[in-house]
Order: structure tokens, then sequence, then C-alpha cells
């Protein structure tokens, strides 16, 4: 760790980054300035730092090594969507799904807000790299930040330190990113735990100079900024204008019986099992999944034409609630030591818990917000948005090449949400523009779908609502753009769904580990060794070409799972093109035209039918 506090001392090789940091010091006045190298010794100063707050408390070292529970703030708990801005010059570049806010207006609110924000506190300056330091799919951001948990947060989440700067040299590209927490000290005043500031929250994203300015939150997302805010929103941005990809997916690696290898990218909404299906253990013998990343997906063409991926990150920021050894035990085995929990409950054996853990509440424990717990409380434990940090490298699933600089060949994308009705477990798309079309309907039904009809739909298009940094439907002219790239290997595109209700509305799929045997036939279609039949909606498994064997499925929960409902699918339509039409005119024409074709399949074969 480095530090200075004479204005002039050249901390880096690198001008700009030192005269940033100049900027920033004059406009933020901490008391100090870190540059952060990274280390474990750096770690533990930080963790130290937290404990004597008040905020951070080690683990019983026997149960836990090296492990910490934190508390934020009651107010201070998620992402807020409502605060987070894209800030491009015209806003309708920014497009109806995100909030817009002109840049220059902007731009006076932060520094305003950022004047004199750090005073009273270090200023820590971390160097970090989103994929393997040296890989061409990787890219370099630097985060100013006030709090400590987000410095030791960071060198979980990314690569921190003296080898970014390397990498950097003397005028390499950087995104920079500037946080605080938004809560000075005058001198006597003492701090609180969790210094934040709700009241004043902004998480600005200008994609067109590529920045990040984020106020008042120390929480996940809207301050660890290397995650949405870099790798999803500003990675967007920057993915369209240079040919590549920044996804909101999980990466896994399929191994067959014989040794064959496939990799698999899948976008789901937030709270659909992604992580749960990155770290899947197969219920079918012989086959085998490992992770390469649990949430985010970089993809660049290779020479030869394929979509090579990486994942950004460097741990994984998991949800807590509903993780147990039944759910995912490759995440529980993740979490034996070196972790930080935050909002998670704490026993009285000094060790976490939280629901969905086991399916025993103990009988007694300390709630995330630090009050007795019992199970009469009636109230949850733990926080439902506690999560784990944790390094990828622990987890016993992660595949060897997760840190290959070249990253992996990807041979299907899966797009899935959470539909009740209409949508069959597996749809393969004819083309990759239909695969557009399927990521960019993707849904969850809000409320449960009466017999025959469609429940109200949340639309999640590619699961990127939340974190594409420019307009939507721009974006899904960036994929069609994708995919006339001339000479390009494109994966297979697969539209999953788990979450299929019964008329009783019951879950017809059991899930989890048994969803290897819907990868198995995605990997086999990938290798050309399985039918599928041509319907209006797509490709779908012939009967006996899905593995059904061992499970407890009727005839009529199997024919529910592989039907064509050509009634759901019609009146299903208005409802896309609706939606499309929120859009204006920017919708691609190519997706206009996956939709009338799909219509006119539609008519056919109901009239074929009738
Ligand atoms: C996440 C999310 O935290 O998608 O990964 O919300
Ligand atoms: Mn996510």
């Amino acid at each position: 760790m480095r530090s200075f506090d004479t204005i002039g001392w050249t901390m880096t090789q690198h001008q700009r980054l030192n005269q940033w940091i100049e900027e920033l010091k004059t406009l933020c006045e901490p008391d100090a300035v870190v540059i952060c190298d990274g280390s474990k010794s750096e770690y533990d100063q930080m963790m130290g730092k937290l404990v004597d707050a008040g905020v951070a408390k080690p683990l019983n070292a026997s149960l836990r090594p090296n492990s910490f529970l934190v508390r934020s703030d009651p107010a201070d708990v998620a992402r807020v969507e409502s605060r987070t801005f894209i800030c491009s010059q015209d806003e309708a570049d920014a497009g109806p799904t995100n909030h817009w806010a002109d840049p220059n207006e902007m731009r006076a609110t932060l520094n305003g807000l950022f004047k004199g924000c750090m005073r009273g506190r270090t200023m820590y300056v971390i160097p970090f790299s989103m994929g393997p330091v040296g890989s061409p799919i990787a890219h370099i951001g630097v985060e100013v930040s006030d709090s400590p948990y987000v410095v030791v947060s960071m060198h979980i989440m990314t690569r921190v330190g003296q080898a970014v700067l390397d990498e950097l040299g003397a005028d390499g590209d950087f995104v920079p990113c500037v946080h605080s927490v938004g809560y000075p000290l005058e001198p006597g005043q003492a701090d609180v735990p969790w210094p934040c500031a709700p009241n004043d929250l902004h998480i600005s994203h200008f994609p067109e100079t590529r920045e990040i300015w984020s106020f008042g939150s120390g929480y996940g997302g809207n301050a660890l900024l290397g995650k949405k805010c870099f790798a999803l929103r500003i990675a967007s941005a920057m993915a369209r204008q240079e040919g590549w990809m920044a996804e909101h997916m999980l990466i896994l690696k399929l191994t067959s019986p014989e040794g064959a290898k496939r990799y698999i990218a899948a976008a789901f909404p937030s709270a659909c099992g992604k992580t749960n299906l990155a770290m899947l253990v197969p219920t079918i013998p012989g086959w085998s999944v490992e992770t390469v990343g649990d949430d985010i997906c970089w993809m660049k063409f290779g020479d030869d034409g394929q979509l090579y991926a990486i994942n950004p990150e460097a741990g994984f920021f998991g949800v807590a609630p509903g993780t147990g050894m039944d759910t995912n035990p490759n995440a529980i085995m993740t979490l034996t030591e070196n972790c930080i929990f935050t909002n998670v409950a704490e026993t009285d054996e000094g060790d976490v818990w939280w629901e969905g853990m086991t399916d025993e509440p103990p009988a007694h424990l300390i709630d995330w917000r630090g009050n007795d717990w019992t199970p009469d409380s009636g109230t949850d434990a733990a926080h439902p948005n506690a999560r784990f940090t944790v390094s990828a490298a622990q987890c016993p699933a992660i595949a060897d090449e997760w840190e290959d600089l070249a990253g992996v060949p990807i041979s299907a994308i899966l797009f899935g949400g959470r539909r009740a009705s209409v949508v069959p477990l597996v749809n393969e798309a004819h083309s990759w523009n239909q695969g557009t079309f399927f990521g960019s309907i993707v849904a969850s039904e809000k409320t449960a779908a009466a017999a025959g009809a469609i429940g109200e739909l949340r639309r999640d298009p590619m699961a990127m609502l939340p974190f594409c940094g420019y307009n939507m439907a721009d974006y899904w002219q960036h994929w069609i753009d994708i995919g006339a790239k001339e000479g390009a290997q494109l994966p297979k595109i697969f539209y999953v769904n788990w979450f299929r209700k019964d008329e009783e509305g019951g879950f017809v799929w059991p899930g989890f580990g048994e969803n290897s045997r819907v990868l198995e036939w995605i990997f086999k279609r990938c290798e050309g060794t399985a039918d599928a039949i041509d319907t209006p909606i797509g490709r779908l498994p012939t009967l006996d070409g899905l593995n059904f064997d061992g499970l407890s499925l009727s005839d009529t929960d199997i024919a529910t799972l592989l039907k064509v409902d050509i009634d759901g699918w019609q009146s299903e339509l208005p409802l896309i093109e609706d939606y499309y039409k929120s859009f204006g005119d920017r919708v691609p024409a190519a997706l206009y035209e996956e939709l009338k074709q799909l219509e006119a399949r539609l008519v056919e074969a109901s009239v074929g039918v009738a």
C-alpha cells in the first residue's frame, strides 16, 4: 500500500491517472490517499478497520476461518434502480427502460455532492482488472472509494493491484469509477458503523465518456462499481461500439460421459437460480458441470469466428437465502473459509445462518439487524438480499480454464424467465435472429397464471433490464449485427423454462440438478447427435430425445413441458407487439420480421389443427 499527501507527488506511471486522482483529491478533500496493492496485508488491515468500527465481526475461526459478518445500515441493503441513471447526451439514447438524466445537470449535482464528501476519511484508489490481467477480452477500471468495505470486497470480486497498473502502463485505457458513501466527518465527529446517505443516493453512468459516479450507498452493486455498473452498464455501451458483447450471463462447462466439452452461457433475470445452474450437480450419470462464471459474461470474436467468453469477475457476490446443501452444495462448499457475509443471521456458536441453509432453523439467532431472533419471531433472520462474497477460486466446481486469457468458446446461449404458462421446458431457435427475438421477450409471470391465461408479465429482455447502459432497442440491433458479422460461427440459442406450472399451480419440472437433462439435450444438439421437431415456435425435443428416466413425471406432465401452445402464443403476440411499440421506431426490423413469421406459422398451425 502506498500513500501520499502532497499534491504533485507522482504515484503511478500513468499521467492521466495521476491527474485524475489529484482532481478527486481536490474535490473530495480526503485526509489521506492510498493506492491499493491488493495484498493480503492490505485486506487484513482493511478488515481490522471494519472490525474496529463495529461493522464487521470475525466469525468463529474453528467453524469458518478468516470469515466475517457485516451488518449494513437497514436503509442500505440492495441495488436501487430508481436512483440509477444513464446520462447520455440524448435522452433517446438511454431509452425508455432506463432513468435518464442530463449529463451536464448530473455533473453539477455530483460536483455539489462530492465536494468535501471524504473529509475525515481516506480515499482508496483501487486499480482493478475485469477479467484475467492481460486477457484481450478483459478491461481495466480504477475505483476511488472512501469505504474499506469496498476495498475488501473489490479484492475478492476483481483482480486488484500492481499487476493492473503494470498492464495499464503509461497510457492504457481505464474506466474511472468514483464512489463515496457520502458521509464526511467534521473534526471530532464520531463515525457510524455503516456510513451512507440514502437520501442523496445517485448511481450515475456516463456511457459516452465511460465514467461511473456513485454516491450515498456502501452496498453491493451500488458500491462495487466493477460489477453491474462497469461490467454491464458501461461495458454494454463499449461492446456495442467495439463489436463485442457484455451480458448478464453465467458461463458453465459441460462435459459428456465420453469426455467431450462444451461451454454454455445463460441469461436469467435475478432470482431465477443463475448461481445454482452455474454450479449444478448433474443427476444424470457420467455428466459433469463446472463453473466459469455465475453472473457476467464478456464475449469477443476469436480468429476462428467463434465467440470466446471470460468471466470478468474473480468472485461470487451471491444471494445467501435459499442456498443450501440441497439446492447448491457447491456454493455451500465454496463458503467454508475466507468469506464476507453481509446481512445474514449469526448463530450462538459465532457462525452464520440464513433461510434455506437448513430445513430447521436454529432455536436462537441474532438477526441481520442485530436483534435476538427465534423461529417464533415471525420475521426473516437474514435479509432476503443478504450476500456472501467469496473468491471463485474456492469453488470446488470451478473449471480449470476459468482464468484462461483466451476465454472459452461458447457453443450455446440460453435464455429463460419464470413462465408459469405458454413457454415449454426447452426450445431451440431456428436462427440467431429468432434467438435474439426469444431473448428480447424474456419475461417472468408476476401473477400465477389461471389455466389457459397468461399471468401479468414483467419483461426482462436478455435479463438486462436494469443493466443495459443504452437504449434497449439499440441493444437488440447490436445483437442482430453480431449475428450478421461475416465469418461468425455463432452459438445456438435456446429458450428454457424451469418454472412451468400445472393446472393446480404446482411446478411441473423438478429443476435444480435435474436441469442437467435439458443441458444434455442442448449439448447433443450442438454435437448434432439429438433429434428435434420443427414446430411453429422453434425446435423442441422429440419425446424420447429428452432423458426423463427415473423422474416421477406423468404423461400429462411431459405433455405440458413439451407443449407447443398455439393458443397461448397467439394470445402473447399482441403483448409482444405492444411491448415493441413502447420502444418507438428503434426496434430492429429483423425482430418485427421474427414476430410476423411466428404469427404466420401459428396461424398456419391453428388452421391445420382446425
Ligand atoms: C445480482 C442481480 O445481484 O442480478 O447479480 O441482481
Ligand atoms: Mn446478476
